[in-house]
This record gives structure tokens, C-alpha cells and sequence, in this order.
């Protein structure tokens, strides 16, 4: 800092000798630029000789779009994910950021984790299961062997065989069971409505999925798209509703556990190679009342004592805004912090908009309550001392980029909150929410965001690979299961630079930023005066 001080002072002094390259100027300006590059995520990766290959070709690909987009203003991650989706997988960044060996996947939940329209065209198909609308047009879906007396319940199969194109009616289900449309403005005019047909769709996906049979070839999918999407390690939120049978038997929530253990190990026995494991944290509604808080506390120590390996910890769900704050539950959940059976928490928290009002302060009580790691969280750069003591005591923000913009948290993607914490390095990892509440499928379309929004132009390989890492490193696994998972998910990395390497063949050099757009235009306005 002084440094830079004593150097401007001497540039004034010389003001009025000629600005070469080797004057107090440059060389001032050279150091703070160098020195802001020391401090953004990633900076302390040391590549590789052929990860730098690779570095070089994933940044020729970014700058050409960086730049065509600085020209034209078409830049992706400015635009609602909804629409602008097509195209970024079109994009060779993604492309290369899909091959990306991406770690764990620390930010799900249940009923949104695998691709809806795969559900329409498998779940949606099979027999028994019934529909209806209730006063509030809501869609609730069960599957009975008989239907009972709870709604108008009407054969989904009867339905569909009466719309004159069954697809239509497909197409109609996809809108009642995901965001996906090609209008979100129209569709979405405000936060509160975008969050009410989200909380819709996922009534009536959970209705659906938590039959039994249904949530074991649900949840195996689920997996599976993350696996192929080189992910190597979930660790998924839910509410637990409890799964039922095709007569109308409920499992406990001891036994829908169960299943869920049973079908991630079933998984990972299939494929040893490719995956690491799977874990739940639970997660019901945050909307409700203190002695429901405390039978949800009360089960969560339950359930961590019975499936110590598969059940990571507790959190609250719903839209912060409209739910209540972590104080207003002060009792139970520090009840659930003590004690021999604690058990570990990763509270959603700060993400809002609203600064100083309730939500924006459970940041402060989920620090205090010892939250492993923040869900969302992007508030806290609003709180210098929350900040502070995050990062003193290591605890990462899960930051999802797509679900912030498609639930009208946040906008145009460069002027996330989280942006500034990456230039300082702040620990943070990168998840999906509900990728399938808005067609994306596992991390590759959020990683995309991150690298071209949060990273800005000058993110590199290292910042991708720090948060690969990050994933790894922030997972709720003890110590020697991490150790595990980094040492696969090294092995898998080292596969992915060879891959690309091959692939792209070439020794490319890195496009520096560089801005034409304004030249571009003038000469343009010459070549047709002419
Ligand atoms: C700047 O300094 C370098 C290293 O001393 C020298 O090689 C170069 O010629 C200088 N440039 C100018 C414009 O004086
Ligand atoms: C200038 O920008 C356009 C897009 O506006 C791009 O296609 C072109 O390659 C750029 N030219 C240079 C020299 O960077
Ligand atoms: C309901 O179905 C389940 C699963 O098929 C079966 O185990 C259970 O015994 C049945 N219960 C009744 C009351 O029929
Ligand atoms: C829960 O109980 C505490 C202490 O009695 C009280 O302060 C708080 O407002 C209650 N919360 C709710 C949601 O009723
Ligand atoms: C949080 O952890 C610290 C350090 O382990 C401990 O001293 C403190 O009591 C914990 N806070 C709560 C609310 O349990
Ligand atoms: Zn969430």
C-alpha cells in the first residue's frame, strides 16, 4: 500500500516528463492491477504445464465471447436463464465446463434435482396415478389404487387420451411442474408470483415422487444426471414428506430414510468408479410454529443417530422473506446444537434484497448457531463484521447463481453481490437450487454463469479448479472421507486436462481483453457515409 502511495507521489512530482511505459505512472498502475489479482479466488493454483494449455484454450473460447458480447450487448448471463439457455450450451465454454470434473454438488433439493420433462415422459406415464385441481387451482397428483375422497381425482392417462394431441397435454404439465416458458417476464411479473408457482410446481412434483416406487427411480436418476455430469458427490436438502404406497400406506420418515439410503447406495454400488456418495440434509418449511420446530428438531437428532453416515444436518426451508426468521425459533435450535447428539446445521440464509430487515439479519443468527456452511448468503457482503467472522472461521457461502436470477432475487448475473466476494477470495461454492424446476440439468449451466458473470473477464482454469476444490473441501464428509473424495476427484481432473488437451490440439495463446467495439462502430458509420 505504501508502496503504491510513495509511487504516485512520485509520478505527481514528474508530472510533466513524457508518460513512457517505464514511467511512476505505469509502473503504479501495473502494481495495484497486480495486486488486485493476487487476492481472487482461485489466484494460489499453481498450473500445470498442460493445464496451462488448457487454460489458454478455455480462455481463447471465453474472450471471443466476452468480447463479441461487449460488441453486440447479447451477453448470456445478463439474460433470464429461461431464455437464454439454448444458447449457452451452444457455447464451447460450456461445452469444455461440462467435461469439468465439478467435485460435489452441495445446494439441491429433493423434488428438483433431475430434468421434469424426463419425469412427464417416464413417471407421468405410469399406471394408477391420478389428478385434480383444487379451489385454488392448484394440481395435486397421487397415485392410488383407488381414489379417495379428497379432491376430484381423474385418471391421469383418461386425460391425457382426451386432449386431441397428447402432447399438448405434456406440454401443459411441464408448465405446471417447472418455471420453463418462454416468456418468465410475462409469466413472472414479480418476486412473490415467480416464488408461488415455484412453490406450486413443487406440490404438485412431490405429490407424484414421493410414491414409493417412484422415489427410488427418481432419486437413482437424479444421481445419474449428476454423475454424468461429473459430479462425483450430492449432498441434497429435503423436506421429508413422508412416502406412501399405492393403498395409501405412509412409510415413517425412519423408513422413507430408508429408501433414500437404499437407493443412493444401490447407485453407487453400480457405479464405484464414477461416484463418490450421497448424503441429506434435512430441511422442512421454515413457515411455521415453535412446536413444530420442535418435532422437526426432535427428528432431525433422531435421524442423524439412525443414519449417521447418510444424514449430514439440518436446515430450514421456503422464501426467506415471506417465512420466519432463525431468532423467532432461538429454544429449539440451540437445542439442537448441544449435547452429546448434536447435530450439525446449513442454514439458508441472507437471501434477500432487503437489507436490515429480518431475513437479511438470520445471516447473524446462523453464523451464531455455528452454521456449517450459509445457503445463498449473498447478503453478507452488507455485513462487514458477518463477513468477517464467516471468514475467520472458514464457513463458505452456497452460492446458485441461475436459481437467484429465475426467482427474481437477482437479475443481470455480473452484478451478483458474490462477484465482489470472489475478487477477495471469499470461500464459496457453486450449486444448482432446483435445476430442474428451470431446465438446467446438475452444475454445468451454473458453473457456466459463475466463470463468465462472477469471475469476470480475467476468471481463469484456476478459478474453476478452486471451486471443484472448494466443493470437495466444504462437503459435510470427515476428514478422511474428504481426503478420498479430493484424491478421485484429482484423478478425474488430471483425465479431464489430458481430454481437452487432445481435443482442442492446438497451441493457442490467450486473447487478451480487449475492447473494440467502439472503433468497430465508427468505422462502420465511415464505410457506409462512403
Ligand atoms: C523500459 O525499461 C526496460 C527495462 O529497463 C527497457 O528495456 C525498455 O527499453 C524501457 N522502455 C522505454 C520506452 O524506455
Ligand atoms: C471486435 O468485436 C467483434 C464483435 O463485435 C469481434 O467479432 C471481432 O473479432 C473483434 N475484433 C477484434 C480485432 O478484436
Ligand atoms: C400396502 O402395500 C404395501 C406395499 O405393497 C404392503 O407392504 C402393505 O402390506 C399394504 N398394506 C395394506 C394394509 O394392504
Ligand atoms: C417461539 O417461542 C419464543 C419464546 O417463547 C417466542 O419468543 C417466539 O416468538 C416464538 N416463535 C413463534 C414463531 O411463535
Ligand atoms: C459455536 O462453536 C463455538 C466453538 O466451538 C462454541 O464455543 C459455541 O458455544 C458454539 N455456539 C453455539 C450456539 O452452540
Ligand atoms: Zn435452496
Amino acid at each position: 500500500m505504501l508502496k503504491i502511495v510513495g509511487l504516485l507521489l512520485a509520478w505527481a512530482a514528474s508530472f510533466s516528463s513524457t508518460l513512457d511505459e517505464n514511467s511512476t505512472y505505469w509502473q503504479a498502475r501495473e502494481l495495484l492491477l497486480a495486486q488486485e489479482q493476487t487476492t481472487i479466488l482461485g489466484q494460489e493454483q499453481i498450473l500445470s504445464s498442460e493445464e496451462k494449455l488448457v487454460n489458454d484454450i478455455l480462455m481463447n473460447f471465453k474472450m471471443s465471447e466476452m468480447n463479441t458480447a461487449f460488441g453486440d450487448l447479447n451477453f448470456i448471463p445478463a439474460k433470464n436463464f429461461l431464455v437464454a439457455k439454448m444458447e449457452m450450451e451452444a457455447s464451447e465454454v460450456f461445452q469444455i465446463i461440462k467435461l469439468m470434473p465439478k467435485g460435489a454438488a452441495l445446494h439441491l433439493h429433493d423434488t428438483a434435482m433431475a430434468t421434469v420433462s424426463w419425469i412427464i415422459s417416464d413417471i407421468s406415464y405410469w399406471e394408477n396415478l391420478y389428478m385434480c385441481y383444487t379451489l385454488q387451482n392448484q394440481l395435486l397428483l397421487k397415485f392410488m389404487e383407488t381414489p379417495d375422497s379428497s379432491c376430484q381425482w381423474d385418471l391421469m392417462s383418461d386425460v391425457r387420451a382426451s386432449y386431441p394431441v397428447p402432447a399438448d397435454f405434456d406440454m401443459e404439465l411441464l408448465s405446471r411442474l417447472s418455471l420453463i416458458t418462454d416468456k418468465p417476464d410475462e409469466a413472472y411479473p414479480d418476486i412473490n408470483k415467480v416464488w408461488s408457482s415455484f412453490e406450486s410446481t413443487l406440490i404438485a412434483l412431490t405429490g407424484m415422487v414421493m410414491y414409493r416406487p417412484a422415489w427410488e427411480v427418481y432419486l437413482y436418476r437424479a444421481l445419474e444426471e449428476f454423475k454424468q455430469d461429473n459430479i462425483l458427490h450430492v449432498e441434497f436438502r429435503g423436506t421429508l414428506p413422508r412416502l406412501y404406497e399405492l393403498n395409501g400406506t405412509e412409510l415413517t420418515e425412519e423408513e422413507s430414510m430408508a429408501v433414500y439410503e437404499t437407493v443412493s447406495l444401490r447407485f453407487l454400488a453400480d457405479n464405484p468408479c464414477e461416484y463418490y456418495g450421497t448424503r441429506y440434509i434435512y430441511a422442512p418449511l421454515r413457515r411455521v410454529d415453535n412446536a413444530t420446530i420442535w418435532n422437526y428438531v426432535t427428528l432431525a437428532k433422531q435421524l442423524k443417530k439412525r443414519f449417521p453416515n447418510y444424514v449430514a444436518g439440518f436446515d430450514l426451508v421456503g422464501q426467506e422473506d415471506l417465512g420466519l426468521p432463525l431468532k423467532d425459533f432461538l429454544d429449539p435450535l440451540l437445542w439442537l446444537i448441544t449435547g452429546e447428539d448434536k447435530v450439525p446445521v446449513f442454514y439458508h440464509a441472507g437471501e434477500t434484497n432487503w437489507m436490515g430487515m429480518n431475513t437479511d439479519e438470520n445471516l447473524i443468527d446462523a453464523l451464531l448457531m455455528n452454521t456449517s456452511r450459509i445457503g445463498h448468503g449473498y447478503a453478507i457482503v452488507k455485513h462487514p463484521e458477518a463477513k468477517a467472522l464467516a471468514l475467520s472461521k472458514d464457513i463458505p457461502l452456497e452460492v446458485c447463481p441461475i436459481s437467484n436470477q429465475v426467482l427474481m432475487l437477482i437479475k443481470d448475473l455480473r452484478n451478483h453481490p458474490v462477484a465482489g466476494l470472489v475478487s477477495e477470495g471469499f470461500p464459496i461454492v457453486i450449486s444448482a437450487d432446483d435445476p430442474g424446476t428451470w431446465g438446467a440439468v446438475a452444475l454445468s449451466h451454473d458453473f457456466y454463469e459463475a466463470f463468465m458473470a462472477l469471475g469476470g473477464a480475467k476468471a481463469d482454469l484456476r478459478f474453476l479448479k478452486q471451486l471443484a476444490i472448494n466443493s470437495v473441501k466444504y462437503s459435510s464428509l470427515d476428514k478422511t472421507a474428504s481426503a478420498d473424495l479430493m484424491q478421485m476427484w484429482q484423478a478425474k481432473w488430471d483425465e479431464f486436462i489430458a481430454t481437452v488437451a487432445r481435443k482442442y490440439n492446438k497451441n493457442s495463446k490467450p486473447v487478451i481483453p480487449h475492447v473494440n467495439a467502439t472503433f468497430e462502430e465508427s468505422n462502420l458509420v465511415e464505410e457506409n457515409h462512403m
